[in-house]
């Protein structure tokens, strides 16, 4: 037990306010600090922390008590932890004995599945920091950038590579049911236990309140590196402590910082959450190998309501972000991407520290913007591709509610494409708005037990889908295939080509052969096949008109060059963006002598 004394000491030698302001951002008031109360919610600041006499009340709840109260009440600890923690922060080595710390705590149903973590824990860490054997693991960490400070705070320690060795360590202290219902232990032919976790460098896992509940051991060796069979990470089974939907990594450790920024990252991986706390960044975490879940969202909701996703910035990491963004509807969410495949981990080990707070903290993007960069075609050229983008992102910035902020992407999305304009894209979207408004109302009258899909509308309606420049192009080419001798002339025009692109294509087709047949067809492009049938659809009138052709070839001409406007004046947005003004002017120069032109 700790002495009174002691205890006395402890609490003599910090500052009750630098410890709540670990956790409430308190400002300066009179002879008081005042914040937001931790323990109620509150919008305008009741609590009080005062200093010269070292305890905290909030005239909202009436909550009041000592940096000990402060610590068991904010952290679910009972008394002697809340020392414990207290000392630690004050730099006290209490080396209580584990038997006494047992007795102090509530008697949890679970505790001793907690010990044995605690027990596995210690072991693990020795052997990583004391042994021979450990040795070569942690030059494994250090070369990947970590340092004793890092490995201590993360507790990581070392599985070694035998069969039953924490087995042997822990049967002296626990039973063998306790042992076997830890997830630690797993059972062989003849019932042999061995160890769940072998060669494997281990991190703990813990649960909001520092507790080990599991862990995750990851290989390091030559052999298991090079052999591919092996798992990269290999983690706890689920427990009666242990549940990966729920529980984050570094949550613990990464709460009262998130109180105090009131912002969350959320990472991919553990070394990505050691890569940004190496950085200074004390507010990330981790799921434990599985995708973000509805209970993790809810376990984080009880601390803020603004993350930031940083997930790795490969294909796979993109496609967990957008998955991500469904399950965070309710909070505040930015996006880091980072460059070139690059997780948190790569990004500090490719750049420095300093880069990887730069990215984290200055280059974020809301939602909307990550989305319509992730989902943004292709081909920008392609027609079908950008409907089918437009379809996909209009719902999407419909229901952003800053105008402002909807109006910059609709500029976004039009830069984007090359056949629509900035009012196309806004008709584009305020019909979303439309048809998501009408879907609400009729799934509103269904009764609510009958399972009821409402018919997804066509965002852009069929005859809006083709610009003006392909509808005259479609013209064109349909009058080609009924006069052979229309198709002559244009075979003839070697500086004729269709600025459609897949009508060029079939065109290239009718010149040599002629024809198109269905052979050809089935070995075309399917863009260039809907191209076809939509040309095959036109209905025109059996007699070509005087100046029909004429016409056609003017129409042409103007489309043509206001889509070169556009383009240009994308060009010149997109430069004068990223600070390139000489090439703008010059872009934009050359615009205007081209719009005098055509006056
Ligand atoms: P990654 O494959 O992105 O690993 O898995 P990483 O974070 O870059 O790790 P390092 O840098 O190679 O060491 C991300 C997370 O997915 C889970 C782990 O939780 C890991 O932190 N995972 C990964 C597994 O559970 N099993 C695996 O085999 C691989
Ligand atoms: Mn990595």
């Amino acid at each position: 037990m700790i002495s009174k004394e002691k205890i006395d000491e402890i609490k003599a030698s910090v500052n009750i306010v630098d410890i709540i302001g670990e956790s409430v951002a308190l400002t300066k008031a009179g002879r008081n600090y005042l914040g937001l109360c931790p323990f109620h919610g509150e919008k305008t600041p009741s609590f009080n922390v005062v200093e010269d006499k070292q305890f905290y009340h909030c005239f909202g709840c009436g909550k009041s008590g000592d940096v000990f109260k402060f610590v068991e009440e904010t952290r679910g600890v009972p008394f002697a932890e809340s020392v414990q923690i207290v000392a630690e922060k004050a730099g006290f080595q209490l080396d209580i004995p584990l038997s006494n710390r047992q007795v102090e705590k509530t008697n949890h149903p679970h505790q001793v599945l907690y010990d044995i973590h605690t027990e596995a824990n210690k072991f693990y860490h020795a052997l990583l920091m004391t042994t021979k054997m450990g040795e070569a693991a942690r030059n494994y960490l250090y070369q990947r950038g970590l340092d004793d400070q890092v490995i201590k705070y993360f507790q990581i320690g070392l599985a070694p590579q035998e069969a039953n060795y924490l087995y042997q360590h822990l049967s002296k202290k626990f039973s063998e049911a306790d042992l076997l219902n830890s997830g630690l232990f797993n059972t062989g032919n003849a019932n042999t236990i061995y160890d769940a976790f072998q060669g494997r460098i281990i991190f703990p896992l813990t649960d909001e309140y520092g507790r080990v509940v599991a862990f995750s051991g990851r290989i390091w060796t030559e052999s298991d590196l090079a052999n591919k069979q092996v798992a990269k990470y290999k983690n706890s089974r689920g427990t009666a402590i242990f549940n990966k939907s729920y529980e984050l990594y570094h949550l613990d450790k990464a709460k009262p910082v998130i109180k105090k920024q009131r912002e969350v990252y959320l990472m991919e991986g553990f070394m990505d959450v050691i890569a940004a706390y190496r950085a200074g960044i004390e507010n990330a975490v981790a799921s434990m190998g599985t995708a973000l879940t509805g209970e993790h969202v809810r376990h984080l909701a009880k601390y803020c309501k603004k993350l930031v996703l940083t997930y790795d910035g490969d294909k796979a990491g993109q496609a967990a972000t957008a998955k991500a963004l469904e399950e965070l509807k309710d909070f505040n969410v930015e996006i880091v991407f980072l460059p070139d495949n690059m997780d948190p981990d790569d990004y500090i080990a490719q750049h420095s520290e300093e880069a990887l707070v730069n990215i984290l903290t200055k280059s974020r993007l809301t939602g909307v913007e990550f989305l319509i960069q992730y989902l943004k075609p292709e081909n920008p050229d392609n027609l079908q591709m950008q409907i089918d983008f437009l379809e996909k992102i209009a719902p999407i910035i419909s229901q952003t509610s800053s105008i402002t902020a909807q109006n910059s992407y609709i500029y976004k999305v039009a830069d984007m494409l090359a056949d629509f304009d900035y009012q196309q894209v806004e008709e584009v979207v305020n019909r979303a708005r439309i048809s998501s408004r009408q879907q609400r109302q009729e799934s509103n009258q269904i009764p609510q037990e009958q399972h009821f899909e409402p018919p997804r509308q066509e965002v852009i309606p069929q005859q809006a889908r083709i610009t003006n420049l392909i509808r005259t192009e479609n013209h064109l080419l349909a009058r080609m295939l009924e006069h052979a001798y229309i198709l002559n002339d244009y075979r003839l025009r070697e500086d004729f080509y269709f600025i459609t692109p897949e009508l060029q294509v079939l065109f290239d087709i009718l010149k040599t052969n002629g024809e198109i047949t269905s052979y050809d067809l089935a070995g075309l492009d399917e863009f260039v096949q809907r191209a076809w049938y939509r040309v095959l659809e036109e209905k025109l009138p059996q007699e070509i008109g005087t100046n029909e052709i004429e016409e056609l070839e003017s129409n042409r001409y103007r489309e043509q060059i206001k889509r070169d406007n556009r383009m240009k004046l994308k060009t010149v947005r997109e430069q004068s963006h990223v600070g390139n003004d000489d090439q703008a002017l010059d872009e934009l120069t050359k615009l205007i002598a081209q719009k005098r032109n055509m006056e």
